[in-house]
């Protein structure tokens, strides 16, 4: 379980009705439980960090500064993809050593961001990377430690978006190119090459591609020692999926295989360091999208629930078709059949079409599930929205802004 829970027919998150909330704080906002990312925080520390295997928190999947630090606060490293998320962990007080930088595309100035952090590992993925990444460090007098992200060709059976292990695929290097960079590693003097990272896609939801992984590793990284080269990291990336359509139930009933895979990783391939990055798994039910009823309207085809919140505050339904649950924050025994939308002048601006839901007016709120991972990083101003607030409900049950809402100044800021 989650601490989002119906009491006497009203969601409540922590005993505070939502509605409470919305009425205080306004609505769009995403409200998030601090006992529900304890609750995933320690089902992970004790799935994987147990284990011996280093978990790295996937900060794109949510990058508030609180989260970051209650992430940090649990001894979790960190896994960071640009600068801006160099520069939002330095101000969560993550230090180098916490720090692995992945990404396919990492520019020469964020390399050297990143070099002088002393970040404890660069993830690298292609051939120009290494040379770029080779000269900044000899610029700098460093020698960080590279681990080469190699695409293994395995399908991670999810989404075709956020499928990243295939070949054709922009991510990582085919293995007969890591290999080679491998074996030919002095013409990089500046990296210390200590292993291997994979990340094959996002929203897994079945134990079998990650087995297939940590099988096609203890294949590859056998090869590779026995042609020379040696080894002490080797990193599993992220990928943990959640079932979307129970967005209250706890991640050890959603994502059932933590153990598993921990344990055959650790039984396969403990010799080595072993890393993890999560993202999703760890935020996604620990949060809730709250919409407020703007209106209703219908056509001889359909009804249209208009709520306030839009694709600009969760993309995913939009982007990729996603499913996210829809609750009405008070529960009715009468049922309607809708489609419910935001007030962006897009036709992909939905968050559900054709859904049933319990009954709701104008000015009731409506509650979009599982909002926690990429959610608000995914968010943007289209239509000059302001981008909504985030609201932790501490677990004593008091509630804590932990991002404002934007303002409409704040549209004037940048301008000149
Ligand atoms: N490591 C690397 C190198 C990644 O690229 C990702 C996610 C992760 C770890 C974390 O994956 P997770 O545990 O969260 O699945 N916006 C999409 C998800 C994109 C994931 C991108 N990479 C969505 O909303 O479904």
């Amino acid at each position: 379980m989650t601490s989002f829970t119906f009491q006497a027919n009203t969601l409540t998150c922590s005993g505070i009705p939502l509605d409470d909330i919305g009425r205080q704080c306004g609505t769009p906002a995403f409200i998030y439980s601090e006992e529900s990312l304890q609750r995933n925080i320690s089902v992970l520390k004790s799935a994987f960090g147990e284990r011996g295997i280093h978990v790295s928190y996937a900060m794109k999947a949510n990058s508030n500064l609180a989260i970051l630090g209650m992430m940090r606060a649990a001894g979790f490293g960190v896994d960071i993809v640009s600068g801006g998320e160099l520069y939002l962990v330095d101000a969560a007080g993550f230090t180098g050593k916490d720090i692995s930088f992945a990404g396919m595309g990492k520019t020469r100035e964020e390399m050297v961001a990143a070099l002088k952090a002393e970040v404890a590992q660069f993830n690298v993925e292609s051939a120009f990377e290494l040379e770029m990444l080779n000269q900044a460090a000899e610029k700098l007098g460093k020698k960080p430690d590279v681990l080469l992200r190699l695409n293994p060709d395995i399908d991670a059976q999810t989404h075709p978006k956020i499928t990243t292990g295939l070949r054709e695929n922009k991510f990582g290097m085919p293995a007969e190119e890591v290999f080679k960079h491998f074996l030919s590693r002095e013409k990089y003097p500046h990296l210390n090459f200590v292993g291997i990272h994979c990340h094959i896609g996002s929203q897994i939801l079945k134990p079998l591609p990650f087995i297939d992984l940590v099988d096609y590793l203890v294949k590859y990284t056998a090869r590779l020692e026995a042609a020379g080269a040696r080894i002490t990291k080797v990193d599993l990336g992220g990928g943990f999926g959640v079932d979307y359509e129970t967005p209250f139930r706890d991640i050890l009933e959603t994502t059932p295989f933590l153990g598993e895979i921990a344990d055959y990783a650790a039984e396969k391939l403990g010799h080595y360091q072993l890393y993890i990055q999560p993202g999703r798994v760890l935020v996604a039910n620990t949060a809730v999208l709250l919409t407020r009823v703007i209106g209703l309207k219908h056509n001889d085809l359909k009804t249209f629930v208009v709520v306030d919140g839009a694709m600009t505050d969760m993309l995913r339904p939009s982007l990729y078709g996603a499913y996210h649950a829809l609750i009405p924050t008070t529960r009715d025994s009468g049922k309607m059949t809708v489609d419910v939308v935001g007030p962006v002048c897009e036709t992909g601006d939905y968050f559900a079409h054709n859904r049933e839901i319990s009954t709701v007016e104008q000015n009731d709120f409506i509650a979009l599930g599982s909002a926690g991972a990429y959610g608000y990083v995914m968010a943007s101003t289209y239509n000059a929205r302001p981008l909504a607030p985030e609201i932790l409900i501490q677990s004593e049950g008091s509630i804590k802004i932990i991002r404002q809402r934007q303002t409409y100044a704040d549209f004037l800021a940048l301008n000149s």
